[in-house]
């Protein structure tokens, strides 16, 4: 597997000494080993986020680990060949782990780790731990535009996520899920290739 490491795009930046880009439009997708994000692409620690050959991310992606907050790094893991859409927000107190060929819409967002939730005074949300449950999605899914996956979830391969699904609970393989709180429609059936209605 061909991992391209983000920061080497961020690293190849500054060399140029093209920060300023960094959160700024380039006329051009930067690419490098034939994977490209379009810019402004809103990144932090870099060093923890992979992405394969051959995948494109469109502009306003945000992808954030927050290691800070964890005691293990949290890594995001995207795979090959992929295609996420404009405005592509993926935020990881956990691991994040996306397989290869998936096709993600825009406005998706991913996020492995909740605030925690206990309703003191003293303490607000904002000051608490958090929880994380890593996320992993896999080969060859189509997730429509503006879903929501929450943390730990795990989506099987060949799935299909309707457009603005809530995905709160793990789905098989092969399913296509629609609707808040998502749920499992139909399912491939091999023997006859055809989907059936659950
Ligand atoms: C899910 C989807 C792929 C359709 O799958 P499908 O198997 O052909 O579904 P159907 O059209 O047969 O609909 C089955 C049922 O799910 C419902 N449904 C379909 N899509 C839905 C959605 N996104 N949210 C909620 N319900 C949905 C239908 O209304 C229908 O309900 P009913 O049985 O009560 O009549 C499609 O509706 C969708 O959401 N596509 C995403 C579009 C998108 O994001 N495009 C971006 C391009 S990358």
């Amino acid at each position: 597997m061909f991992w391209i490491k983000v920061m080497d795009f961020v690293k190849n930046m500054y060399d140029r000494g093209k920060e300023k880009d960094l959160l700024s439009h380039l006329s051009e997708p930067l690419k490098m080993h034939e994977a490209s994000i379009e810019f402004p692409f809103i990144v932090s620690h870099p060093e923890l986020i992979s992405i394969g050959r051959g995948t494109q991310i469109l502009s306003y992606a945000r992808v954030q680990p927050y290691p800070e907050l964890v005691d293990k790094p949290p890594l995001v893991s995207i795979g090959q060949n992929c295609f996420m859409g404009y405005r592509t927000c993926i935020l990881a107190g956990a691991d994040i782990t996306i397989g290869n060929n998936v096709l993600v819409a825009s406005d998706v967002t991913i996020v492995s780790h909740n605030h925690e939730i206990n309703p003191r005074e003293t303490i607000p949300y904002i000051r608490q731990g958090i929880s994380i449950s890593p996320i992993e999605i896999g080969d060859n899914c189509w997730i429509g535009d503006k879903v929501m996956i929450l943390p730990g979830v795990k989506i099987g391969r060949g799935c299909v996520i309707g457009a603005g699904a809530v995905v709160t609970k793990s789905i098989p393989d092969y399913s296509i899920a629609v609707g808040n709180p998502a749920r499992v429609i139909k399912q491939y059936d091999f023997s006859n290739e055809q989907w059936s209605k659950k």
